[in-house]
């Protein structure tokens, strides 16, 4: 008999059919309130499931039994309990790697956008304002040359520091659980305190994975740490941020402004404090949001169910 895989994220036809060559599948488009007993019921018989963007909780989990693998269609995992995951046994699967340089990409055009206000100022041409040659009250702030702090160095932080680097030579400071040695090799980067970071970067980039640790462990101290002319940047996770802290970092200028892919709650309520800021650049968590690297991205979690489920070894696993 045919193994059974719920899939609760769309995915293209090609993975879609594959999948179907091999296995018994039911389709979700996405899961909402108008499907959820259908996707749970499916989930009953599930020994793989692959999708994206639902927090799995482990009540939801404990209705799939004969479980073996959940395949994420995300490098994050903070949408599953990993310790759940070990103490059942079940495989975590997720797609690090490919969507390093599209993340990067994001997190540069959010510096960008954020110290050349882009957002706004187009807004204001857009909106028929543009009467004549613009003045100081709309300048920017220069990238090139400043310091660049990022809180984490992993592969996407080290995709923004090259970037930084080698193409706007920036200063780069950073700070991790453990030093990276090529990139202060090969890009000049300095190993420094986090309180140092805060208070020497022109750009404070959050680079850090959402675990129980860093949940909320940015706040009221560290936007007091920072230059009241630094850049806040976030593309990891909102929930790292005590968001109604920045809000106020924003509002009081404690900070000069944020670029900010990913919020505490998603999609970012309407009546946010954040979209009534004209130093916030807001965008929808698109950090690898382009179409090469989200076929990417599902082909690799394709190939990781399908291994999981053969008994193969499965190419990235998180738990
Ligand atoms: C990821 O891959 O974790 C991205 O943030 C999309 O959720």
């Amino acid at each position: 008999m045919k193994q059974r895989v719920v899939v609760y994220k769309k995915l293209p036809e090609h993975l879609t059919e594959q999948l179907q060559a091999e296995f018994d599948v039911t389709l979700f488009d996405r899961v909402n309130d108008g499907n959820r007993a259908a996707f749970l019921e499916a989930l009953k018989h599930a020994h793989g499931i692959i999708g994206a963007s639902l927090p799995m909780t482990n009540a939801m989990l404990d209705g799939a039994p004969e479980l073996k693998i959940a395949s994420t269609v995300s490098v994050g995992v903070d949408n599953f309990d990993l310790e759940y995951f070990k103490k059942r046994g079940l495989m975590l699967a997720h797609t690090p790697g490919v969507l390093t340089e599209a993340t990067a990409d994001t997190i540069f055009s959010l510096i960008l956008a954020s110290a050349r206000r882009v957002v706004e100022l187009a807004e204001f041409v857009k909106a028929g304002n543009w009467k004549g040659s613009i003045g100081e009250a709309q300048y920017g702030v220069n990238v090139h040359g400043k310091t660049l702090g990022l809180i984490g160095m992993g592969r996407i932080g080290g995709a923004v520091a090259r970037r930084a680097h080698h193409g706007f030579g920036m200063k780069i400071l950073y700070n991790n659980t453990r030093p990276n040695p090529e990139a202060e090799r090969e890009l000049g980067a300095t190993f420094v305190s986090k309180d140092e970071l805060l208070a020497q970067s022109d750009f404070v980039c959050l680079m850090l994975p959402l675990t129980p640790e860093t949940e909320k462990m940015f706040g009221a101290r560290e936007f007091g740490l920072m230059k009241r002319s630094a850049i806040f940047i976030n593309a990891s996770r909102g929930r790292i941020v005590d968001e109604v802290a920045l809000i106020a970092a924003l509002q009081d200028k404690t900070i000069y402004a944020a670029g900010l892919d990913v919020f505490e709650v998603e999609p970012l309520p309407a009546d946010s404090p954040l979209l009534k800021l004209s130093n916030v650049v807001a965008l929808p968590h698109i950090g690898s949001a382009t179409h090469e690297t989200r076929m990417a991205m599902a082909e690799l979690a394709v190939v990781n169910l399908i291994a999981g489920l053969r008994g193969e070894k499965v190419p990235h696993l998180a738990a």
